[in-house]
Formats: C-alpha cells, sequence, structure tokens
C-alpha cells in the first residue's frame, strides 16, 4: 500500500475525531438547554483531543522523516498544508496548557476551539481530502499533472540519448549524491531503499519495473515513479538529463 494512502486513511481518523471534538464544543457551549451531561461531553472531547494530538503527532513525524529523507522542494499545496499542520499542532498544544497549566487564559479556550476546527480541515482537506480525490479514493496513484504527462510522452517519442560530456557527468554527478544516495548505491546492485545503480543504463532492464533500460524511462521514474519512489518532477529538464549522464557512467 502507498505510505500517502495510508497517511490518508490515518487522516480520515484524525477528520472523525476533529468531528467529535467540534460536536462535543457545540454542545457544551452553545446552547443554552442542556441536552447532554456536561462531564460526559468534557470527558469525550478530552480524550477524542488527546488521541487527535497524538496521532498527529505521529503523522507529523511521517512527513518530517519523509522530507529528510528525501530534501523533496514542497509544492505549493504541500507547503500550505505543512503551514496548516504545524499550527494545528502548536495551538493544541498551548491550548492543552492553558487549561492545564495557565488557568488565566481559560477564557480564550472557546476562540482557540474554533480556530482549531477551522485549521484542523484545512490540514486534513489539503493533504488527505486532495490525495483521496485524485486517487479516486486510492484507486489510482496520482503522477504528475497533465501538462507535464504530455511532456514526459513528447520526451519518450523525441527518443532521449544520454549526454557525455564531462561537465553533465560532474553535475550529475553532485545532484546524484545529494537526492539519490540516501536509497540508492551506486556502486553495486544491493538494494537499499531502492536498487543498487551499478550498471543501470548498461543492463537490458530496469532493476524493479522492468521496463527497458532507457534514458527516458529513467526521466520517467524521475517525474512519475513507478512505485515507492518520492516523486523529482521538480527537477529541470537539465538536471535530469545530468544524473542520466552520470547514471549513463556506472
Ligand atoms: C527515498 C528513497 C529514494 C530516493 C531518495 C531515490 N529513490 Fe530511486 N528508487 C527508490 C525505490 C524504493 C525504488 C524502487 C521502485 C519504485 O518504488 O519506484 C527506486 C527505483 C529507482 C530506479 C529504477 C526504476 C525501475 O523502473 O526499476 C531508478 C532508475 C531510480 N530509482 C533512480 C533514482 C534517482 C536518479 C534518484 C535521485 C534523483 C533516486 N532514485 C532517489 C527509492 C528512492
Amino acid at each position: 500500500m502507498h505510505i500517502f494512502f495510508i497517511k490518508s486513511l490515518l487522516a480520515l481518523v484524525l477528520l472523525l475525531l476533529s468531528l467529535v471534538s467540534i460536536f462535543t464544543m457545540l454542545e457544551m457551549f452553545g446552547r443554552a438547554e442542556r441536552k447532554f451531561s456536561q462531564e460526559k461531553l468534557r470527558k469525550v472531547h478530552r480524550v477524542s483531543g488527546l488521541i487527535f494530538f497524538l496521532l498527529s503527532a505521529v503523522i507529523a513525524y511521517i512527513c518530517i522523516d519523509f522530507l529528510a529523507k528525501t530534501k523533496a522542494e514542497p509544492s505549493p499545496r504541500a507547503a500550505l498544508h505543512a503551514a496548516f499542520s504545524v499550527a494545528v499542532l502548536f495551538l493544541l498544544f498551548l491550548k492543552i496548557l492553558f487549561n492545564r497549566v495557565y488557568r488565566q487564559f481559560y477564557v480564550r479556550l472557546q476562540t482557540m476551539g474554533l480556530i482549531l476546527a477551522y485549521l484542523s480541515i484545512a490540514m486534513i482537506g489539503s493533504s488527505a481530502g486532495y490525495f483521496l480525490v485524485v486517487s479516486k479514493f486510492g484507486k489510482e496513484i496520482p503522477g504528475p499533472k497533465t501538462a507535464e504527462q504530455k511532456k514526459d510522452t513528447a520526451q519518450e517519442g523525441a527518443l532521449m540519448t544520454a549526454k557525455t560530456d564531462p561537465l553533465s557527468i560532474a553535475r550529475g554527478k553532485e545532484l546524484y549524491e545529494e537526492k539519490c544516495t540516501f536509497c540508492h548505491d551506486p556502486f553495486s546492485n544491493t538494494t537499499l531503499t531502492g536498487p543498487g545503480h551499478k550498471g543501470i543504463l548498461k543492463n537490458p532492464l530496469l532493476p524493479v519495473s522492468k521496463k527497458k533500460a532507457t534514458p527516458e524511462n529513467i526521466a520517467h521514474q524521475l517525474r512519475s515513479p513507478f512505485k515507492d519512489m518520492p516523486s523529482f518532477a521538480y527537477l529541470s529538464d537539465e538536471e535530469v538529463q545530468s544524473i542520466i549522464a552520470y547514471l549513463n557512467t556506472l
């Protein structure tokens, strides 16, 4: 199962917990006449808030770990999502502190709760919501956007050749060491996170997808990976060509 799909499923649990917290908050403070026992509402609100906090911390860890491993440049959507997430975790932490320790701020809790409700929905919508919609609820793993896909096909048609000038190879080596060696060994075929890359363009087939080992299929792998590799769609055509020039020397 794709890591993003697992993350989306966890996020659905988060959504459920948010809805429980919002509902209990509204019932506690939004009505003059009480429909439920205050004590029970408070307990449910507290427990759902606590599980929400722990689960978001786990998801935040997955995201930060992913970012650190891939050094990926976040897309505008991912950056917005990250900003919402940091705000949610920080605000929730503050809210717990105000409730438990800094009681003079207790009067702020209702406002904070409303802002938290808004931010949580925005946080979940900007990642899991987006992912579930574009992947038809996990059935299709989203690749790059249509314009890029078109460009890929055009590239495939144009039959790329690997560059052989020393400058491209040197630039490619630099990029490879910065972005790829965390998961790939260039000097063997041992699998780290991804397969080793020794002789990658000299073998007839690519190691995992078993597609033909051609520069365009490698370019395609970088823009729209076969399975669990993160996408490097943000690399320019020239950077991709340099990486391929270096891979061609292995
Ligand atoms: C976070 C780990 C990770 C990073 C970083 C990474 N890869 Fe991969 N790579 C993988 C995994 C896992 C696979 C196995 C196939 C898949 O999941 O798409 C793979 C497969 C490949 C393949 C073989 C694809 C096939 O069709 O068999 C190539 C080529 C490749 N990576 C190139 C690169 C290059 C070049 C970089 C650096 C720009 C890079 N990878 C960075 C994890 C990574």
